[in-house]
């Protein structure tokens, strides 16, 4: 059995006093692992300086985070819900039932559950919760201050929360927001794609304090660049420069021929299939 942490230093317990954030919600997080982490360091770098309070369960990481992030680490998970306004749910899909057992919300509060491939309809079979429930998901980019939060269904309060992270993007329908989730599952592909392409570069001489650099800088400035070309389709700026004879027309048929580009199409096939299986 993990030890809970320890009380509060004066520090922290100032941080419950709501006089001290009157316009921010209390944010209270039942589930204190990678998600709930990057997600407050992203929220404190964003500036968000409201309350928040940790689920006890996993003392070591609470304490962490009670320490870098300014937080407080509640006694028990009711009384996380009993502090705050606002509830983010972190915990693993098949942890859910466990958490939500023995556990009362107030009919006012809202509930932002983070748990992928759970429906809105699975979370409330899963055990009690309030009116208010929103799905968000964010990629751990957000950490560093990037990144489009998904969000279902639209809610203000949640938006302008997620807006110390990101962008917030509100979907339609619970099959947009499980797209919009098979588009984070990619996010997380691309960071061993770039390490491979920079392992690449440091193989063939080039420093490895300049490899990284050079592969991230270059995507990023894909990124920048396709997302001021609004009028042009991604696909068309690749055409303009792999055009007739130059060496990145050259490298992209053998991507083509390889299937290096629809292959992660068919991943995202795969993701989806999964999703709603
Ligand atoms: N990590 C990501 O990049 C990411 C991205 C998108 C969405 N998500 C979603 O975020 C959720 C959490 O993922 P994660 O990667 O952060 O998992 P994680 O690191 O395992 O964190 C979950 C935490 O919840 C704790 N927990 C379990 N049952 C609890 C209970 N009854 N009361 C209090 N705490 C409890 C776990 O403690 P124990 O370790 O003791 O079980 C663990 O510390 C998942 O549903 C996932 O779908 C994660």
């Amino acid at each position: 059995m993990p030890k809970p942490a320890s009380p509060p230093s004066q520090q922290t317990a100032n941080l419950l006093r709501q006089d001290l954030h009157p316009a921010l919600p209390v944010l209270g997080i039942l589930g204190v692992g990678h998600f709930a982490s990057y997600t407050l360091a992203g929220l404190r770098r964003g500036g968000f300086s409201g309350q928040v309070v940790l689920s006890p369960r996993n003392a070591e990481v609470a304490r962490t985070l009670a320490k870098e992030q300014s937080c407080l680490v509640a006694g028990s998970n009711q009384e996380v819900i009993d502090r705050a306004s606002m509830l983010l749910l972190s915990v693993r899909p098949h942890q859910l039932a466990d958490l939500l057992k023995d556990l009362t919300f107030r009919s006012d509060q809202i509930v932002i559950s983070a748990i992928a491939g759970i429906s809105l309809d699975e979370h409330r079979a899963a055990g009690p919760l309030p009116e208010q429930l929103v799905r968000m998901i964010p990629v751990c980019s957000i950490e560093a201050g990037e990144g489009i939060i998904p969000i279902f269904p639209s809610h203000p309060l949640v938006e302008a929360l997620a807006r110390f992270t990101g962008t917030p993007v509100a979907l339609e329908s619970e099959e947009q927001f499980d797209l919009a989730l098979v588009a984070s599952c990619m996010n997380g592909w691309l960071y061993e794609f770039f390490g491979d392409l920079a392992d690449w570069l440091t193989n063939k001489g080039l420093p490895e304090d300049k490899t990284r650099e050079m592969i991230l800088h270059n995507i990023r400035g894909a990124t920048a660049y396709g997302l001021l070309k609004k009028n042009e389709t991604l696909q068309d700026i690749t055409q303009g420069i792999a055009t007739p004879g130059t060496f990145t027309l050259d490298g992209l048929k053998q991507l083509r021929n390889q299937q290096g580009i629809s292959a992660w199409t068919k991943a995202m096939d795969g993701v989806l299939g999964k999703l709603k299986a």
